[in-house]
């Protein structure tokens, strides 16, 4: 699939092991996910295009680089929110927006209930932040709302994926390059990713 990056280095390997353990407990495991998130943000940025401007030392005048186009971040509540400080360390003068979503249990289906996005999404890079891709119901939700509200182009970071996500943003979305740092085996039956590392708005928080 050729819209979907694996982030693959050692040190995500070891942090994605250290999410997926039981045992981890919310300060640890943020902590995980926020190392992570560095790394997904170097690598996101690799294809980001710069404009040149004269920059002048205190020694002499020569060339400098800053960002072409303006960068919006969409962590998606709660679990997204983990991500949000990295990016913004890496990415200091992007806006961020919300979208809050909540999985139905039963149906699986996303329930929205926030939205606040900037207004500049057509001229920005949008990054969609969100730990996890299981059916990909929230992920194309958050896309549908930011394409009706005129993103121009759209990346979605994540760090565990399932294959039936990947398929259905491949099916709803193809354009959007989906960024992770593990593809998992499947879903359960209760709609979770295996192995997986469990709910991931409830490890980050300790709501169990
Ligand atoms: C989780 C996760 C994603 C969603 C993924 O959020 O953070 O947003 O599930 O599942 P999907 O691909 O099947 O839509 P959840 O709905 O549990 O909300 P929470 O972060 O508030 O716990
Ligand atoms: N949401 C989660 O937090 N975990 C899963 O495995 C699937 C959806």
């Amino acid at each position: 699939m050729n819209n979907l990056i694996i982030v693959d280095n050692p040190l995500v390997k070891r942090d994605v092991s250290i999410l997926r353990d039981k045992n981890t407990q919310p300060a640890e495991f943020r902590y995980a996910l926020s190392r992570i998130s560095f790394s997904l943000a170097i690598e996101i940025s690799k294809n980001f295009e710069l404009e040149e401007y004269e920059v002048e030392t205190p020694l002499e005048k020569t060339k400098g680089y800053r960002l072409k186009y303006p960068v919006v971040l969409i962590p998606v509540l709660r679990a997204g929110l983990s991500m949000v400080d990295s990016f913004l360390k890496m990415i200091p003068e992007a806006k961020v927006g919300h979208i809050g979503l909540q999985r139905d249990e039963r149906t699986l289906k996303p329930i929205d209930y926030y939205y606040k996005t900037p207004n500049n999404l057509d001229e920005s890079i949008t990054i969609l932040l969100d730990p996890m891709l299981a059916t990909g119901g929230s992920a194309v939700a958050s896309f549908n709302y930011l394409k009706k509200n005129k993103a121009g182009k759209c990346i979605l970071a994540c760090l565990i994926s399932a294959p039936e996500g990947i398929e259905k943003m491949n099916n709803e979305h193809p354009e959007i390059l989906i960024y992770t740092a593990a593809l998992d085996r499947k879903l359960n039956n209760n709609g979770y990713i295996l192995p997986g590392l469990g709910d991931a708005g409830d490890r980050t928080f300790g709501t169990f």
